[in-house]
């Protein structure tokens, strides 16, 4: 039973409409429903007559000053609190800060009416956005930070079924290991990026060079593309609100606010590579090829072609967006401006256009039919922010072809 106080989102899941574009996520609550093994209330006194496990999934969205804000975790606990018929186990799933925990329990002490018992764990949640099923049924890992026998007796039944390396800690750890993990996967994308750009200064080959690292078994081949930098609801916000942990506990966090800053820069870059082949972008027409963070979502959140857009709108460039998903969500984020237009067709938008940015690597672009694309352009100038042609054979299609870790005289 899933308890949600927003009436339009509680309205639409109910009904089996997902509000978001998550691969399977749909086919998975519709068939839940029909079996009568899922279903949704807003009331929070239902959740607590139906389970004894509770799993606080509520948003801890960065605040002003980088730090997460936990206010919609403290209403939820006290909701809870002020509702408690009975024993529960009260497990955090949203990331929060090293020390939540305790903060919940307080919480919790303060607005309970009657003494009965809780616990608290951690069991933070790893999946990706676009993956979010596939990584949930197949996890890498589970983490459960707990401090009762009671609370590892109930969380052992849940997680029987998951086959994976299990490790038991306690809610403090669980809580870091979370915000360690992706700092580590922010890290190593801010590394690949420094990477991309001693190759493009250095004229060094990037593909080969993180081959050449990739194949290190010590070092993998995940997450070290370069490119427009890492955007989403989560690596961001985590890195900020890790580096205020690091403050908060006045431990050196140099290394995690130069992650942070090599990846701020990520967008502003792209703008600088279309100028040095663009000087003034006033009334050209530019088309930008993916609005989503990464591909197979719709969410825009904190992705890298909110900044690029609004840039070329400041240098009063006129922007021909296209996103296979996520125009809706980015006309949402984005304030209208009569220089902005949305295409359905891919190819459509790069009509009569000076340039073309690529900013999220989505499979439709992967397998661009590089003649038509010439053929609509005014200019074939291309711009990936993702890396996704190989650059000799663009080049051998006629387009000027810029990307990271290319020597920009190369290119
Ligand atoms: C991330 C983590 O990968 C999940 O493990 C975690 O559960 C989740 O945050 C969370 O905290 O809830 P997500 O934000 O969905 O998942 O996206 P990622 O797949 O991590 O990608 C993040 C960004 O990094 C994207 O903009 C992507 O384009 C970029 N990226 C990724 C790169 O620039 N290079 C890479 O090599 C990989």
């Amino acid at each position: 039973m899933c308890v949600e106080s927003n009436q339009a989102i509680l309205s639409d899941v109910s009904s089996g409409k997902i509000p978001i574009f998550e691969p399977e996520l749909e086919t998975l609550v519709n068939q839940s429903i029909e079996s009568k093994k899922l279903q949704f209330t807003d009331q929070i006194k239902d959740v607590l007559e139906f389970a004894e496990v509770i799993f606080i999934c509520v948003g801890t969205p960065q605040g002003e000053t980088g730090k997460a804000d936990l206010s919609q975790i403290e209403s939820v606990a006290i909701d809870i609190a002020e509702n408690l018929n009975g024993y529960k186990l009260l497990v955090e799933k949203s990331t929060v800060p090293v020390g939540t925990h305790i903060r919940l329990k307080n919480t919790m002490s303060t607005y309970l009416k009657d003494n009965i018992g809780f616990d608290i764990a951690c069991v933070p949640e790893f999946l990706r956005e676009g993956n979010a099923i596939k990584d949930f049924f197949n996890p890498d890992r589970v983490i459960l930070g707990v401090e009762s026998e009671n609370s590892r007796q109930l969380l052992t039944d849940i997680y029987r079924k998951f086959e994976c390396p299990k490790i038991w800690t306690n809610p403090a750890t669980a809580e870091l290991i979370k915000y360690a993990s992706n700092g580590f996967l922010a890290m190593k994308i801010s590394y690949s990026n420094m990477l991309a750009d001693i190759c493009e200064a250095t004229g060094a080959d990037i593909d080969s060079l993180i081959e050449g690292i990739g194949q290190d078994s010590r070092i993998g081949k995940a997450f070290i593309n370069p490119g427009v930098g890492y955007g989403g609801s989560c690596l961001p916000k985590d890195v900020s609100a890790f580096i205020d942990i690091f403050d908060q506990n006045n431990v050196n966090n140099g290394l995690l606010k130069e992650v942070d800053s090599i990846n701020r820069l990520r967008p502003h870059r792209i703008i600088t590579k279309l100028k040095s082949s663009i000087q003034n972008l006033a009334n050209k027409r530019i088309a930008v090829w993916g609005l989503a963070f990464k591909p197979n979502t719709d969410d825009v959140r904190n992705a890298p072609s909110l900044e690029v857009v609004s840039k070329l709108i400041e240098e009063k460039a006129t922007v021909n967006c296209h996103d296979p998903q996520a125009t809706n969500q980015f006309k949402k984020a984005f304030n209208q401006n009569s220089n902005i237009n949305f295409y359905d067709d891919m190819y459509e938008s790069v009509r009569e256009c000076d340039a073309l940015i690529i900013l999220t690597e989505w499979p439709d672009y992967l397998s661009t039919k590089l003649g038509e694309l010439k053929d609509k352009m005014n200019n074939p100038l291309i711009v990936d922010g993702r890396g996704i042609f190989k650059p000799s054979e663009i080049q051998k299609s006629g387009f000027e072809y810029k990307a990271f870790g290319l020597k920009e005289n190369n290119n």
